[in-house]
């Protein structure tokens, strides 16, 4: 009985605030948990393409001369420990501490959680195989959601161009999903995909190390 009016509150946090619905009640772990597996080359290993990419050296641009210039002009101190740029720049800026399992380094820029949504719930093996499983516990699909994407490249970052994306036919776009997304495609391989588990499974079976 007790339980009711905090029940009530949060349904009608949740219809306040649409945004917050469907991640109120999960935590973020960081990518420290996403690579025991998604690192080995099995996989596909989209930690090291996430490595390689833009995201992971988000943090890291907050320290250049372009950034420290955007600072000054708008008199904001350092800008790697200012709110107005980590919010885009590191993964869960300004969420409560309560709700982050796992000290993230910030270091790490915009991690995996940024895109798939807070992980402490769905990063168990048995729980990550079974997608449905996985999207009802917090993963998020951002292939079809834009929306994951705008949240932060919008004309808020300072540095957003207009001119940035060229279509083919010369059309200019500050951010074009399907090309933004092909520039940082970490995909699991073909033959692997829903399969992984079983694969790894056989390998260990004939007593060999899973690459
Ligand atoms: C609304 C989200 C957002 C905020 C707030 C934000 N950035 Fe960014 N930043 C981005 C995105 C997205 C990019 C990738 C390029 C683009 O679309 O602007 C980026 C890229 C950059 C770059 C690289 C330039 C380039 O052309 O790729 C610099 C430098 C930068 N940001 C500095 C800052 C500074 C300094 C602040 C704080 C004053 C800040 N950003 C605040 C989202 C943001
Ligand atoms: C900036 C957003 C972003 C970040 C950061 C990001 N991803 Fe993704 N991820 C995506 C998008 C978008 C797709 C879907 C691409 C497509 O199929 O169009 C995807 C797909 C995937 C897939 C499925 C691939 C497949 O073939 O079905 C896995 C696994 C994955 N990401 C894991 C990770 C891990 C682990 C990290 C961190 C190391 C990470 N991602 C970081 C946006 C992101
Ligand atoms: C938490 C904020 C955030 C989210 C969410 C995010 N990005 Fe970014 N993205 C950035 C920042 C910041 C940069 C600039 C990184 C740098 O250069 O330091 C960036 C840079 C990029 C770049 C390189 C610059 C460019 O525009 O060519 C691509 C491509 C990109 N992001 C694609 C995506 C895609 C696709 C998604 C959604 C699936 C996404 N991002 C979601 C913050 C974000
Ligand atoms: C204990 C192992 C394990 C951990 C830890 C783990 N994953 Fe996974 N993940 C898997 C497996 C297994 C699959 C399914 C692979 C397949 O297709 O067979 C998967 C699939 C995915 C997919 C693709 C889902 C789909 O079907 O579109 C994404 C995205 C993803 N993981 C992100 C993450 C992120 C982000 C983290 C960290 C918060 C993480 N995973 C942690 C094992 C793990």
């Amino acid at each position: 009985m007790k339980l009711l009016p905090m029940v009530m509150m949060a349904i009608t946090a949740a219809m306040a605030f649409p945004a917050l619905a469907q991640e109120a009640e999960h935590d973020y772990v960081g990518v420290a948990k996403c690579r025991t597996c998604h690192k080995k080359e099995l996989m596909g290993n989209q930690v090291a393409a996430w490595r390689d990419g833009p995201h992971h050296r988000a943090l890291e641009t907050l320290k250049n001369e372009q950034s420290l210039a955007i600072a000054a002009e708008r008199n904001l101190g350092p800008p790697h420990e200012a709110a107005e740029c980590l919010s885009c720049h590191v993964t869960a800026h300004g969420v409560p501490p309560i709700r982050i399992a796992h000290d993230l380094d910030a270091e790490d820029g915009v991690q995996c959680e940024s895109c798939h949504g807070p992980g402490r719930d769905y990063r168990k093996k048995k729980i990550m195989s079974d997608r449905e499983v996985a999207v009802a516990k917090g993963l998020r699909d951002p292939a079809e959601n834009e929306r994951v994407c705008t949240a932060c490249h919008n004309e808020n970052s300072p540095t957003f161009d207009p001119g940035r994306y060229v279509l083919p036919d010369g059309t200019t776009m500050g951010f074009h999903f399907g090309m933004a997304k092909e520039r940082i495609l970490h995909p699991i391989p073909e033959d692997v995909k829903g399969k992984f588990v079983e694969l790894e499974k056989k390998l260990k079976a004939e007593g060999r190390k899973v690459p």
